[in-house]
């Protein structure tokens, strides 16, 4: 383990031990209480292979491992990318958590059974690849590292181990993705509610001005809204996706804490921040919202919250350009 990871846990169960006294709302004589749901009858699930099964599987070259391995911890350790395809402050694992295997928390290992496949969110047959290349594009702020790269093939690589033994093309798997709670934000999902909740379960991590925390120049706590943070076209943007998220992983090492309507109501204040503009922005965020409808309906991006139209605005963060290449649509005719 390195030593970030070590400072990422002690702080984290530091602030966990001390969470009757940060907990406020809660009865603070409450256990914490840890649930996760149970998944639909007639899915499967599938146990990914862990660090040390990929280190001792007898069954792969030793080239082999060492590319799984280098996907591994680019996995881990996005940063190492940083300014090249990643220009804020994620890494894959800040919304992937336990290492991509854990359930709810979007497992990755799904894209590799299940692509190539058709894709709402660009409207044509996605591969792995491209799959990964999204959540650069967006959840990274960046752009993808190119396809048939060194860097691609080993990210690969680890999203395909991580499936052995997994069926293909059975998209019956139980805990993919985060949207346990499902895809409608219950009337009177509020900002100010919201606010309340995250000032007294989540501020302490991910500060008063969501920007996270860093350590020596190393993200600690990631950024939940700002520069640092996902872009405006990142599946978290969407309230379900991230009330789901924060019910099933968050506060750290606490899932299943906080109640549904706690959960909406600080997604839906963490998604009524600001952030990098959406990639595929026109000039116009109200505009925008319109033409990727199918996406923006789950978001507040393009509306006024505040008195504020959310998204209205040039500013990309630290990324020096708008819209990576590979965002381009692909059709075979
Ligand atoms: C800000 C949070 C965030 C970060 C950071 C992030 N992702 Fe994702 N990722 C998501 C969301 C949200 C989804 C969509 C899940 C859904 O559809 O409910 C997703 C989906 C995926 C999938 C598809 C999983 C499936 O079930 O098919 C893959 C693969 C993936 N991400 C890989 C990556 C990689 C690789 C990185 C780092 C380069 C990364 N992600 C960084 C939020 C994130
Ligand atoms: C004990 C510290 C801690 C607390 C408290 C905490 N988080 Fe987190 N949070 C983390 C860490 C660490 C990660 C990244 C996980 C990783 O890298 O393994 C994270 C990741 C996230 C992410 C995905 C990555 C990103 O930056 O967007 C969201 C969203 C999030 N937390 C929301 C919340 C919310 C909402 C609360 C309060 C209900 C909360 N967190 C409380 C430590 C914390």
């Amino acid at each position: 383990m390195n030593t970030l990871n070590k400072l990422t846990m002690s702080l984290g169960a530091l602030f966990v031990a001390s969470f009757s006294v940060v907990v406020v709302g809660a009865q603070s004589n409450e256990p914490a209480m840890v649930k996760l749901p149970t998944a639909k009858a007639g899915l499967y699930h599938h146990d990914a292979p862990t660090l040390e099964d990929i280190q001792n599987d007898p069954d792969i070259h030793n080239e082999l491992r060492k590319v799984i391995l280098k996907g591994r911890d680019l996995f881990m350790n996005t940063q190492q990318l940083r300014g090249e395809y990643v220009f804020n402050d994620m890494n894959c694992k800040s919304c992937h958590m336990g290492e991509g295997r854990k359930e709810w928390s979007g497992p990755v290992w799904p894209a590799a059974t299940t692509l190539p496949d058709y894709r709402g969110k660009n409207g044509h047959v996605n591969s792995l690849e491209e799959r990964i290349a999204g959540c650069f594009s967006f959840s990274m702020n960046g752009k993808a590292p190119e396809y048939g790269s060194d860097t691609m093939l080993a990210l690969s690589a680890y999203h395909q181990y991580m499936a052995k033994g997994a069926k293909m093309y059975d998209k019956k798997i139980a805990g993919r993705g985060f949207s346990s709670l499902g895809n409608k934000m219950p009337e009177g999902t509020n900002y100010a509610s919201g606010q309340k909740v995250y000032e007294a379960n989540c501020a302490v991590c991910h500060g008063a001005d969501g920007n996270g925390k860093r350590v020596d120049g190393q993200v600690v706590f990631p950024p939940l809204w700002g520069d640092g943070s996902y872009n405006w076209g990142a599946g978290m943007t969407r309230v379900f996706t991230a009330a789901s998220f924060i019910q099933n992983n968050m506060p750290l090492g606490q899932p299943g804490r906080l109640s549904d309507e706690d959960a909406w109501n600080v997604a839906y204040f963490i998604n009524a921040q600001e952030r990098p503009q959406d990639p595929r922005y026109t000039g116009d965020a109200k505009e925008t919202r319109e033409k990727f409808m199918n996406f923006h309906k789950a978001t507040l991006y393009g509306t006024e919250v505040n008195g504020k139209v959310l998204g209205q605005h040039d500013n990309t963060g630290d990324k020096p350009f708008l819209k990576p290449d590979v965002l381009k649509p692909r059709s075979f005719n």
